[in-house]
This record gives structure tokens, C-alpha cells and sequence, in this order.
């Protein structure tokens, strides 16, 4: 059951799309406090589930988590807002529900940080819808939550192949020498992608004709590589004369505005910017348009990026800081004098002091950006999910993005934003797939191999083992960093091997995917959701479930040559080499020391279960349906969704199908 309830006069988020009356009377479970936030007791073992894109383990008690997306490249444990915001959490233990706070400015949730045993709720107003769901189980609620936000985004099949991308990539050489090398090792692989070096000095819908001489050409030549380009869109457009985009943005008021009525400037990559109003659908429908460029010669997937927005510096906080640098550099700095230094210095970009100086039209009315800070993002990306309807009704097109809040998740996927190359950052990948699954996003994973500082052999072996299953895998690493394509590690044979493993499992993850999308459910849950009377499955903060098969336990430690695995029922451990050098144990019931050498990837077939595997392909076009095989328990049957991974008639009776063993066998192969 779902009630909503509404305080003072929200703006409308668009978060949801089904109709839901106004309940009347107290908000069940939530306390109102004096200074107009909520609380919620806690009783000693609640666990709190959800939050979406947030630091911290699966259950998120014990830290504070502010909704206010945020560009955070150094984000660690600590950190309290990342990139995208997703106000949904259920608190399951002495009670179970769920609460979803529609909501575009920044809010707090204090999870048992203050005080032990209550979730201290606090946001710049009260202006809000407050929806508390209840149901039988975790997965109820968050199924009846799913169907109130509308059908998650479905990406074609080929975005489900290995990526490669890179910040510095320079030119169309870059590009097909990274192709080249990939070919040479027969390292399976779908798409490259395009960072901010391929346009013409950072300027939106336009490319760099020097290094990309022949764009068009050039998506041709890699299209009959099997090579997809994704180039990327920022949402700053720079302030140059005779620059369409633009002059045609000054020309109709598309641009968010300063207090007098000027377009707001922020400078982001290409210096000085205008903010296109994405809360406006005119704006919306003009910069959608502009994706046409790109696809008119042959592109087919985008990433949307720097739209919290990230703003790097205002020229007036600018003017500010080195005004009062010099005034402090004049004199002995002392020691408080030199902290003030450095952190004016640090706070100079995406200050949130900088969001009340630009507002919005929405409806006619201005509205400050800070009201309505958390649905920048998702307008960029719903602005790109509209225009596509129109310039490809059949065919999908792949676009995801960094910032987010719910209602997004029906325009595109995200990725995890700027992460490093930190075991902690591998392990945060795991914890975070659950929680924004709750919240709607099923095409995401996180910068394979870490994006910045360097990587090691290790970690991205280690890596590949996690992103052999998430919906996005793509090595993605920062300008400056350790070059960390596969082919740069002299154990680049186990690498090679990691990714045709997950070509391998592509026909299980797309259909998982596709049941989890059609049906409102999750790919990726807790081990409690499925496991609800175990309270040892309560505990588990490293581990996943996908599907109703397999049970993921990734080793995300350095020089560990295995890790302690808990199994809530007997299940299957699946060692793998390579797709075709595997072999398989029956573990009981408990916890285990599961061994798994840097090479191997395991995980766990649930008991009765089976999953589809096909033979390795160089690219997803080429995986061959008609020779899947099943592993797993002898007799089980998996429900195989398949279709042709571009056309958008989802869901057809004929795209799916059972699969049986033909001949009975024990664990292992069967065909
Ligand atoms: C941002 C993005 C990152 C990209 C970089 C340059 O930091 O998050 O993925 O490589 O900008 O465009």
C-alpha cells in the first residue's frame, strides 16, 4: 500500500509518474520534530536499505547522508553527498517500510549517527511529498515504489559489451590504435568512448575537425570494426560568438538566469559558461535536438556529464578569494591565516554558495537553483531520453549520466561518477548496485579499474571480476593516470580472459536485466531480501544476489588469494579461469574461506538454479543463441529473455523462453 502525504507547496520533481491521491490524517512511523524535520526511532537491529548513490555499506546506519548532488572526486568514507540523489530507504527489522521523500533541494538523513537508535530527517525547507509504502517483504515494497516512478530505461544490448575509454584520448589515431590493440589480442569489446578531447575546444555538439578529420567516416570505419563510439556531453555551453548552440541559447532564453535577469556564467572545461535551463521543456526540446549532430553521422550512445552542475569556479567568488589571498599574502601568513588560504582556495569550486545565484523558470515563475538543485541532472538526461523518441523511435540509443535523482532512471542509466583506483572504491562499486536498483537505476557500474589515481594489475583484475556482471563495464581512467587498457598489463592473457567470461554470461545479464526492468524488479540485492529469516544474511555488506541465481562474493582485497563467503543455503561455487575452464564445488549451508587465485573469478549457483552461458564472442553482435549452454543443478530450468537488443517492442510472449537440460547430469556442464 502506498500513502502520500504532502507538506507546504513542493515543486513539481516529476519523480513519479503515477497518479497517487493525498492521504489524509498522521504520516504512519514518521515523527514530526519541533524545527519542522522528521525522525524515526530506530530499534537496535533495523536495518536501513536504499539511499541510492551513497558512500557506506548496503546497510547505511551509523553516517549521515545529504541529498545534494554533488561533484566529488576525493569522495571517501566520509563524504556525505555524491553525484546523484535518490530519497528512497526502507527500514526493515522491528518494523518494515518504506519511505520516499520527493524532494529537489538538499535534505539530510542522519542514519543513527547522532543518536544510535533514531533517523534524524532535516532539509533546507519542508516543501515536500512524503510517500511511506508498505508490503509483505523488502522486494514488495520496492516493486509497488518502482511501478509509482515509472519503467526504468532500457540501453541496447551491445551497451552490455566491454567499453573502453580514457580522458585524453586526442585524435582519431588514438582511437584506432586503442581498437588496433584490442583486434591484435582478440580482446572482446563494443565500445570506445569519446571524453571531452573530441570537441572542438570543449564546445558541445561539435568535433575537433583536426583530429576527427571525416567524423562520420570515422564512426563507419569502427562500426565495421564492431566498434561503437560514445561521445560525451557536458551540460556548460561556452560563451563564444557565432557558436550556435550558443547563440541560439542567448537568442531564446534557454539559459538559467542571474538575480537581474543576465545569463548566469560559471566556468566549467571550456572556460566561461551559460547553464542551459533544462527545467524548461523548450530548452529541453532545443538541446535534445542537438544530439542529432552526433547521430546523424553514426553515433548511437552518449554520456551526459558535469550537470549537479559542476561548476568550477563564479567569477565573482574568484574575484573574492584572491582579493582576500592577496590581502592575506601581504602580511606574516600564520597558521590560521594559511588554512583560511587554502581553504578559500579549495572552496572555490562547486560551492554551494553558488547555487542561489542562478535561478530557473518553471511555469513562468524564477526559482532558485537551490530549490531545485537535485533535478539539474535528470532534466540533462531527460532531455536527451525525449529528443531520442523523436530522432530514433525504433532504435535505442545508450545514454547515461553523472548526475541523477529519481525519475531519471526512465531517461537513461549512470555511472558512479569520478571513483579512484582504491580496493575501497571496488568493494563501494558492490555495495552501491542494490541501492540504486531500489531507486530505479539498473544500467550503472562504476569507472573499471578506478578512475583516479594509478591502478595496479591487481586491482583491475579483481575489478573485471566484479564488472564481468554489472549492467555498464567500461575501463574508464582520469587524464595523467597510469594507462589502463588491458593491453598495458603484462597479465593482460587473464584480463582478455575476465572479459570473455562476461560475454560468456552476456545472454544471463541482458535477461536478468530485461526481467528486472519490465517487471520493476531488482538485478542486484541484498542477501536479506531473498534470505529474510537469516539474520546472519542480515549482516552481509560484501556480497550480492543477482537474479534468482547466482550469488556474487568478489575477492576485493590486495594480495588475498580468497576471501570468507557466507552461504545462506547450499549453493554451487562456480571457479572460473576462462569461460571454458571452470570447475564447480557444492558448498553446505555457512561461512567458508573460499579460495580464488588473481585469475579466477568465482561466484555461486543457488540451489536448483541454472544460468544460461554461451560460447566467448568478440563483440556482442556475434554471441550465437543457439549454442547456450546451462550450468548448474541438474534439472533446474532457467527462463531466458532475449530479443533483437535494439527494436523497442519489449516484453513480446516470444522473447522468452524456457531452457532445460536435455540430458540429466549432476553440477557442470549441461547442453
Ligand atoms: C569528469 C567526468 C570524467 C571525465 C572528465 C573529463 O570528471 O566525470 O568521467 O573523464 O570529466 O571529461
Amino acid at each position: 500500500m502506498i500513502q502520500k502525504f504532502r507538506k507546504g507547496n513542493p515543486v513539481e520533481t516529476c519523480a513519479v509518474s503515477e497518479k497517487i491521491f493525498l492521504s489524509d490524517g498522521e504520516i504512519p512511523f514518521i515523527s514530526a520534530l519541533g524545527e519542522g524535520g522528521f525522525e524515526i526511532k530506530l530499534a537496535d537491529k533495523d536495518i536501513v536499505y536504499g539511499l541510492g548513490e551513497q558512500v557506506r555499506g548496503i546497510n547505511k546506519r551509523g553516517w549521515k547522508y545529504t541529498s545534494c548532488n554533488s561533484d566529488n572526486c576525493n569522495h571517501q568514507e566520509d563524504t556525505h553527498s555524491l553525484y546523484g540523489t535518490h530519497n528512497f530507504f526502507i527500514i526493515s527489522g522491528s518494523r518494515l517500510f518504506g519511505v520516499f521523500l520527493d524532494y529537489a533541494g538538499s535534505i539530510t538523513f542522519d542514519v543513527g549517527y547522532t543518536r544510535r537508535d533514531t533517523m534524524i530527517i532535516t532539509a533546507e525547507d519542508y516543501d515536500m511529498d512524503i510517500y511511506i509504502i508498505t508490503g509483505d517483504s523488502e522486494k514488495d515494497i520496492v516493486k509497488q515504489f518502482r511501478k509509482l516512478i515509472g519503467k526504468s530505461y532500457i540501453p541496447p544490448l551491445w551497451a552490455f559489451g566491454y567499453g573502453q575509454s580514457r580522458w585524453g584520448y586526442k585524435n582519431a589515431e588514438d582511437i584506432r590504435s586503442v581498437a588496433e590493440e584490442y583486434r591484435k589480442r582478440e580482446i572482446p569489446i563494443d565500445s570506445i568512448y569519446l571524453d571531452i578531447d573530441y570537441m572542438e575546444r570543449f564546445k558541445d555538439f561539435t568535433v575537433d575537425e583536426n583530429a576527427f578529420p571525416d567524423f562520420s567516416d570515422f564512426c563507419s570505419e569502427m562500426k565495421s570494426q564492431g566498434i561503437h563510439l560514445v561521445p560525451i556531453i557536458d551540460a556548460g555551453v561556452k560563451i563564444e560568438e557565432g557558436y550556435d548552440v550558443y547563440e541560439e541559447g542567448v537568442k531564446n532564453n534557454f539559459f538559467c538566469k542571474d538575480k537581474d535577469g543576465n545569463d548566469f556564467v560559471g566556468a566549467v572545461w571550456p572556460g566561461r559558461v551559460h547553464f542551459p535551463d533544462f527545467l524548461k521543456a523548450e530548452t529541453r526540446e532545443w538541446f535534445g535536438n542537438k544530439y542529432s549532430f552526433l547521430i546523424e553521422q553514426g553515433i548511437d550512445g552518449f554520456w551526459n556529464d558535469m550537470n549537479e552542475p559542476a561548476i568550477f569556479y563564479t567569477e565573482d567568488r574568484l574575484e573574492a578569494v584572491i582579493e582576500r589571498v592577496n590581502e592575506l599574502s601581504r602580511g606574516n601568513m600564520g597558521i590560521y591565516d594559511y588554512f583560511e588560504f587554502t581553504g578559500l582556495v579549495a572552496g572555490i569550486s562547486n560551492n554551494t554558495g553558488d547555487y542561489d545565484k542562478f535561478f530557473h523558470n518553471i511555469d513562468g515563475k524564477m526559482i532558485s537553483h537551490k530549490k531545485v538543485h537535485n533535478l539539474y541532472g535528470y532534466n540533462m538526461t531527460r532531455a536527451a531520453g525525449e529528443a531520442f523518441e523523436k530522432l530514433s523511435p525504433d532504435r535505442r540509443i545508450l545514454m547515461f549520466s553523472r548526475s541523477s535523482c529519481i525519475g531519471a532512471h526512465r531517461y537513461g542509466g549512470i555511472w558512479q561518477g569520478d571513483n579512484k583506483s582504491w580496493w575501497s572504491h571496488l568493494l563501494m562499486n558492490l555495495q552501491m548496485m542494490p541501492s540504486l536498483n531500489m531507486a530505479g537505476f539498473l544500467y550503472t557500474g562504476a569507472d573499471l579499474g578506478g578512475f583516479g589515481s594509478n591502478t595496479t594489475e591487481d586491482l583491475m583484475l579483481r575489478w573485471l571480476q566484479l564488472a564481468a556482471f554489472t549492467p555498464l563495464m567500461r575501463n574508464h581512467s582520469a587524464l595523467g593516470t597510469r594507462e589502463q587498457e588491458l593491453y598495458r598489463f603484462s597479465n593482460c592473457d587473464a584480463c582478455k580472459k575476465m572479459v570473455e567470461i562476461r560475454y560468456a554470461l552476456i545472454p544471463y545479464i541482458y535477461s536478468e536485466y530485461m526481467k528486472a526492468a519490465l517487471n520493476d524488479e531488482m538485478m542486484f540485492k541484498p542477501l536479506a531480501f531473498d534470505f529474510r529469516e537469516d539474520s546472519s544474511a542480515a549482516e552481509v555488506q560484501d556480497q550480492l544476489l543477482l537474479g534468482d541465481e547466482i550469488m556474487l562474493a568478489p575477492v576485493y582485497t590486495q594480495n588475498a588469494s580468497g576471501r570468507y563467503v557466507y552461504l545462506p543455503e547450499e549453493m554451487t561455487l562456480v571457479r572460473m579461469r576462462s569461460a571454458d575452464d571452470f570447475e564447480t564445488e557444492v558448498l553446505p549451508k555457512g561461512h567458508h574461506y573460499v579460495r580464488a587465485e588473481l585469475n579466477e573469478l568465482i561466484f555461486f549457483i543457488r540451489k536448483g538454479k541454472a544460468i544460461p552461458m554461451a560460447a566467448p564472442a568478440k563483440n556482442t553482435a556475434e554471441i550465437d543463441y543457439s549454442t547456450l549452454s546451462l550450468i548448474g543443478y541438474e534439472g533446474a530450468e532457467y527462463l531466458l529473455y532475449s530479443d533483437d537488443g535494439i527494436s523497442k517492442d519489449y516484453g513480446k510472449a516470444e522473447n522468452y523462453r524456457v531452457m532445460k537440460s536435455k540430458y540429466s547430469c549432476s553440477v557442470g556442464l549441461c547442453t
